[in-house]
């Protein structure tokens, strides 16, 4: 459920009409809701109040906007983050640092040492040699870095294959064959508290099955680094739960994954970690994009939007399925191809689609747009970097800036060519 809905004829975000929105900020624009990154906060956590003791990190990636991540904070949330970037926004937002879990294939020295100067919560390990180089760090500064080893369970998620991550063939985790070995060995380094492990296999997961296969792995492995001895105490679930994206879609609900996670971990005696990123952020926000021209196609007319796949990468990348809709639909329908302006043939969002009839000028929604989109934004183009919206209520506010192509261009230059001596 979100809070975007039609009052009277026009799309509205809570009590804000959209056209209010564009007419103030253009477009395109994203625009969030408040109201709903609340309700998937409080929702995924009760789906999870028969889990027993659980710690909630948003991930970040999903939508790192400063002010969602203020949302997130002030609901309880702690932070899954993939990079020093993302840790100082976590940080700026006010979540505390030993809230902070730090995910990630490829951290560098420099964002380990920042993260355990900050005090970060926990370390996911993703290889044997990050493990002994943060023991390195963390004890040449009498520090101790809590951490989990992420373990790769060779489970099929079933998703996308450039948003699976827990098959063996993946960049992430170690093998979970291999993982007693590794932990004994990391376990005994001074500078490194090892308490658990941690799993991610994928995104956008319509199937509890898969995870709950790898749920059950991950079950086995804590029995029986137990019974080498090794104190577990906290197991990391990662993200992964899907959101509908087409009307009609049925996706499992966070009640019903948390039931899966009560019958799966019931032994297990550990504090429970989740990371959800889409299913707080995803059906939180929109794109709205103006109509630019309807233009007759050879099969079906092509409604050119100035939203492009700069703006919103999903369906260039994933082909992904956004809906669109008319901020004032009139009721009657097209059937149509939806494509922004870059020169690209992969700059369309739908192809032979029935939509809300729309012509030049008119705007309209992509939804579903609040996780992996700002974010994974460009200025592919010359284009500019689309600005963000948060509604609350009856009021907004412009939570991130319209980067504009001369804002860009002044960070670049005509060479003033140096040699070496100079
Ligand atoms: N934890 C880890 C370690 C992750 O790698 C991810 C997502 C998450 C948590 C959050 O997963 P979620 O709950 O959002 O599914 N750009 C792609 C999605 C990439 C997901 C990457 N990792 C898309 O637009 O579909």
């Amino acid at each position: 459920m979100d809070h975007f809905s039609l009052v009277d004829g026009a799309m509205h975000c809570e009590g804000v009409p959209l056209s209010v929105i564009a007419e103030a900020v253009g477009t395109p624009v994203y625009v969030y809701s408040t109201a709903t990154l609340k309700r998937h906060a409080r929702v995924f956590r009760e789906g999870l109040a028969g889990a027993g003791d659980i710690h909630l990190a948003y991930a970040i990636k999903a939508n790192p906007n400063l002010a969602v991540l203020r949302v997130m904070a002030d609901a309880g949330y702690g932070a899954d983050v993939v990079s020093g970037g993302e840790l100082a926004r976590a940080l700026a937002a006010g979540i505390p640092a030993s809230d902070v879990v730090f995910s990630g294939v490829g951290k560098t020295v420099a964002e380990l040492t920042t993260a355990l100067e900050a005090g970060l919560g926990q370390f996911n390990l993703e290889l044997e040699e990050e493990g002994v180089v943060l023991a390195g760090l963390a004890a040449a500064r009498g520090l101790v870095a809590n951490a989990t080893l992420r373990v790769n369970p060779d489970v099929d998620a079933g998703t996308h294959a450039k948003i699976s991550t827990g098959k063996r063939e993946n960049k992430f985790g170690v093998p979970i064959d291999q993982a007693p070995a590794i932990f004994g060995r990391l376990a005994g380094l001074p500078g490194l508290a090892l308490r658990g492990v941690a799993i991610h296999i994928g995104s956008q997961l319509s199937d509890l099955a898969p995870l709950e296969a790898a749920y059950r792995r991950v079950g086995e492995l804590v029995a029986h680094l137990r019974g080498l001895g090794f104190p577990i105490e906290r197991v990391d679930l990662g993200g992964g739960l899907g959101v509908p994206y087409r009307e009609g879609d049925v996706l499992p609900s966070p009640a019903e994954y948390g039931a899966m996670v009560a019958r799966a971990t019931k032994d297990w005696g550990v504090r429970l970690m989740f990371e959800p990123g889409r299913v707080i952020a995803g059906n939180a926000g929109v794109l709205l994009t103006k109509v630019i021209w309807v233009k007759p196609g050879a099969i079906n007319p092509y409604v050119i939007v100035d939203a492009a796949m700069n703006d919103l990468a999903r369906p260039a990348m994933y082909d992904a399925w956004h809906d669109f809709r008319a901020v004032h639909p009139t009721g009657d329908r097209m059937i149509a191809n939806i494509a922004g302006p870059v020169c690209e043939s992969g700059d369309t969002f739908a192809m032979g689609r029935d939509i809300d009839a729309v012509k030049s000028g008119d705007l309209a929604i992509f939804r579903t747009a609040g996780a992996y989109g700002a974010t994974m934004a460009s200025t592919y183009n010359s284009r500019a970097l689309v600005p963000e919206v948060l509604v609350d209520g009856d009021r907004f506010a412009v939570v991130a800036d319209r980067i504009l192509p001369e804002t860009i261009l002044a960070a670049e230059r005509i060479p003033e060519w140096l040699t070496p001596g100079d």
